[in-house]
């Protein structure tokens, strides 16, 4: 697992750093062409987000569920305020949305969105019904 990870985000940097840092065709290999969502500034260098966000994200939830801490600066409902299209409203949709386009490209399944909604806050609540069932089985 771990060299699996090295490895993609090897090939991930490259892809970029051949792009320029965009998400440009690259020796004619297809490139996620990502719908950023709102723009503005990432919590993080974006850089930085690209090969750590899933240590982040897990950390801020193991926070979050078993020590009661809330309101830290990565949140997963604040990445999708921000990250979810204009076009759709959400982080998954289509191979150009955030969450699922890039995930698509590297063929990691992620199954946050089982119970974290997709889409921005003010358009549909944070965490379905389910949250209290996973709050008692993580007791
Ligand atoms: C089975 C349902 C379920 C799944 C799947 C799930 N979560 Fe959660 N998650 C929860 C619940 C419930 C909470 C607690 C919400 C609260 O108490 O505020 C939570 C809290 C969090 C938090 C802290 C609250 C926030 O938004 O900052 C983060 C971060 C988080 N989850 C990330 C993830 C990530 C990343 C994944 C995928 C790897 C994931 N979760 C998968 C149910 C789930
Ligand atoms: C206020 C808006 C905003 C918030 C909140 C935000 N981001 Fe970002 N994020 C951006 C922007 C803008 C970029 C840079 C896009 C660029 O320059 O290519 C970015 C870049 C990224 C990248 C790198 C994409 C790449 O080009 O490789 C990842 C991964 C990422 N964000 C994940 C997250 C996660 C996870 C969260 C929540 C913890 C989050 N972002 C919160 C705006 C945001
Ligand atoms: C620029 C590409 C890119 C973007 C955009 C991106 N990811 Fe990732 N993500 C990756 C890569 C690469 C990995 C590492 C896969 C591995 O370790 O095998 C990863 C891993 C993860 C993991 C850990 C999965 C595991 O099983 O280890 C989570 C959780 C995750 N991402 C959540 C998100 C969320 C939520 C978003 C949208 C806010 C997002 N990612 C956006 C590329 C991306």
């Amino acid at each position: 697992m771990k060299i699996r990870r090295i490895l993609l985000l090897l090939v991930l940097g490259l892809v970029f750093w051949a792009g320029g840092g965009g998400y440009g065709a690259w020796a004619g290999v297809p490139i996620p062409d990502l719908d950023i969502g709102q723009g503005g500034h990432c919590v993080a260098d974006p850089l930085y987000m690209r090969l750590n966000h899933m240590n982040l994200l897990i950390h801020q939830r193991d926070q979050t569920v078993r020590q009661g801490i809330r309101g830290g600066p990565y949140s997963l409902a604040v990445c999708v305020d921000c990250h979810a299209s204009k076009v759709n409203h959400s982080v998954l949709g289509t191979s150009r949305n955030f969450c699922q386009g890039c995930h698509e490209y590297v063929s990691v399944r992620i199954d946050c969105f089982e119970c974290h909604s997709s889409e921005p806050r003010n358009t549909k609540a944070m965490i379905t019904g389910q949250s209290r069932v996973v709050k008692e089985s993580l007791k």
